[in-house]
């Protein structure tokens, strides 16, 4: 397919001596980056929402190694690593749910722990192997997914999981472009994510960007679309698959695929092979990040609640395996996903 037609939206750039990424805070109406000098600029970036989506998170926490690596002086990769600790620390720390952060910080202190004199370079391509190895893995499973689309579905995702989320394409949102350049998507709907908007200000404008025509609709419509019969597929990401296929995404994922399975709407997760922690037994070992209730109070600055008021914002979910028909990774698809069908494509524990 034409990728450049597809995929021109890139949220992290490495600018040589700093970080330049695309602030998504602000998006679709201000196009602006925040530019990191320092890691803790970085974790607080991450910490913040401007750079977010778990193949992001990662792959900016891996640059943001990087810029420690330049306050450091060291003679060999140990040395370093003993050094940068504290920092690549703090970079774990600024987000719980996605293992894509804590996967891409143990490829940096796996390659420092070997590394020579030669440790920044090596810490650099490090950096650079972990985002352009997303790119292709997004583009790979872009093919699998919508392999498995029959030609004039509708599709219904959630959140944002394009190039935004990642090193660029997207996860869910890159099957939905594969799907749509050769022809099997009939429809394209977006739910609008409460209470961050990351359907509503990123998805559908990435979809624009591209020309995909798409209609957003609240998050509780859903079931109500997929009783009308215009979807046949919801199509999410993950922050963390676990060794029996339970999936932590965006909250309201969950109940999207308890509508999708009393409508018979199949439920398609895709997620990069960094994204699936066979280290983690079932969706009860997540941690589930609690976000400040004040994100539910206000809508674009202006509060729209009454003083007083209380709310629970966790921002993450679990759907477990039972409800999800095909995880598709770059490394294949697992139908019907369980423990025995994720041992075997995954291996049974241990590092990756
Ligand atoms: O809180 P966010 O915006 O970082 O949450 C993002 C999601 O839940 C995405 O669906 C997930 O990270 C996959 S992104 C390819």
């Amino acid at each position: 397919m034409d990728f450049d037609r597809y995929d021109r939206i890139r949220p992290i750039r490495w600018m040589g001596d700093h970080l330049a990424l695309l602030d998504q805070r602000k998006l679709p109406f201000v196009v602006e980056d925040v530019h990191c000098t320092d890691s803790d600029a970085v974790a607080a970036a991450i910490r913040d929402l401007v750079v977010r989506g778990a193949p992001a998170i990662g792959i900016s926490a891996a640059w943001g190694a990087v810029l420690a690596g330049r306050e450091v002086q060291a003679e060999d990769g140990a040395g370093a690593l003993a050094l940068l600790a504290p920092a690549l620390d703090r970079l774990q720390a600024a987000r719980p749910t996605a293992v894509n952060l804590m996967w891409a910080l143990a490829r940096i202190r796996r390659v420092l722990r070997v590394a020579g004199d030669n440790w920044r370079e090596v810490l650099e391509c490090e950096a650079r192997a972990i985002e352009t190895e997303d790119l292709a893995a997004n583009r790979h499973m872009g093919a699998l997914g919508a392999a498995l689309i029959a030609p004039g579905s509708g599709v219904l995702t959630h959140c944002n999981t394009g190039s935004l989320a990642t090193a660029g394409f997207g996860t869910a949102l890159g099957v939905i472009r594969a799907g749509v350049a050769e022809g099997r998507i009939g429809g394209v709907f977006a739910s609008e994510t409460r209470p961050w908007l990351q359907g509503a200000r990123l998805t559908v404008w990435e979809l624009l960007e591209d020309g995909i025509p798409a209609t957003l609709v609240a998050d509780g419509a859903a079931a109500h679309l997929m009783k009308g019969g215009q979807v046949q597929w919801v199509i999410v990401g993950a922050d963390r698959i676990c060794a029996n296929g339970d999936v932590a995404n965006k909250i309201g994922t969950y109940s999207h695929a308890i509508a999708a399975r009393h409508h018979g709407v199949r439920v398609m997760v895709v997620a990069p092979s960094s994204t699936v922690d066979m280290d983690t037994a079932s969706g009860e070992g997540i941690e589930i990040e609690m976000r400040d209730p004040a994100e539910m109070l206000s809508m674009a600055g202006t509060r729209t609640v009454a003083e007083g008021v209380l709310a629970w914002n966790p921002v993450f979910d679990v759907t477990p395996a039972g409800l999800v028909d095909a995880i598709v990774t770059e490394r294949g698809v697992v139908q019907q996903p369980d423990a025995a069908r994720m041992a075997a494509m995954f291996g049974a524990g241990g590092p990756r």
